[in-house]
């Protein structure tokens, strides 16, 4: 399939065939082919929780209100946001890109290159990402202001806008999950319509990860997509500077 058949392909399924089921190794491929999405500073805080199990997905049901599309999938995919292992992470990315700095630059580059990683990934990422009740964001925030009076900052420092940079890197994954489930020729609904209290008490997940969204996967059923596809028109979006 061309990217614009993958794209059109996928819809939101709200009702899937009863009688097709999927082969879990090939949505687990896809699962493969969402770590290529990029994520904010390579951090990849998500997780996929792939669920097969029937009665797994009967709670989850339950824990997606009774929506449609989730009572009659085969299969879910629960994306999880796990900012709580940034530190893990920090050092994993870290030492893949100063080995990859011994492997690949130039021997006069490579000491100034390997500091300036070690500054990024030991220095900035826990000043990032370290949580304490809202008030390192505060903290984070009232340094960005600051700096930000004698020349240009991040400024989206604080803990809920943190929250939202993992979010946000999730949600390509998210997409780039669906988008390879299409090519697959299997069909998807992204779901925000869920309990995540219910949701994590299903998955026995941490309380302090984010849901990020649930997956329902099938084969859509016929009518099982509503309507016509509606966007707005183009100019709404697009603005040429
Ligand atoms: C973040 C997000 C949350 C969504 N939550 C739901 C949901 O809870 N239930 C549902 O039926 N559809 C949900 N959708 C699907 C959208 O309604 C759907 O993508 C939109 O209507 C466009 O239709 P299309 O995906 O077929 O192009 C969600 C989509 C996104 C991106």
């Amino acid at each position: 399939m061309s990217l614009e058949e993958i794209l059109q392909h996928r819809r939101a399924v709200r009702k899937y065939d009863a009688e097709k089921a999927l082969d879990p190794e090939k949505v687990k491929e896809c699962i493969r082919l969402a770590t290529l999405a990029p994520t904010s500073s390579n951090m990849q805080l998500w997780e996929a929780y792939h669920i097969t199990d029937p009665e797994v997905l009967k709670k989850m049901a339950v824990a997606c209100l009774n929506q449609g599309s989730a009572k009659t999938c085969k299969e879910m995919v629960v994306f999880v946001t796990r900012q709580d292992q940034w530190k893990r992470h920090a050092q994993a990315v870290l030492e893949a890109n100063i080995a990859e700095i011994n492997a690949n630059s130039p021997k006069d580059r490579k000491a100034h290159r390997i500091e300036l990683q070690k500054k990024y990934y030991a220095q900035l990422m826990p000043l990032t990402y370290k949580r304490c009740f809202g008030l390192l964001g505060l903290l984070r925030v009232i340094i960005s202001q600051v700096v930000g009076l004698f020349r240009p900052v991040p400024r989206q420092e604080s803990e809920a806008q943190m929250n939202t940079v993992v979010h946000k890197s999730c949600a390509l994954v998210v997409q780039t999950f669906m988008l390879a489930m299409s090519e697959q020729g299997y069909d998807t609904c992204p779901l925000e319509g869920f309990d995540s209290l219910l949701v994590k008490r299903a998955l026995h997940l941490p309380h302090d990860c984010g849901i990020n969204m649930v997956i329902t996967c099938g084969y859509r059923a016929p009518g099982g997509v509503r309507g016509e596809r509606f966007r707005l028109p183009l100019k709404e979006f697009y603005h040429r500077i």
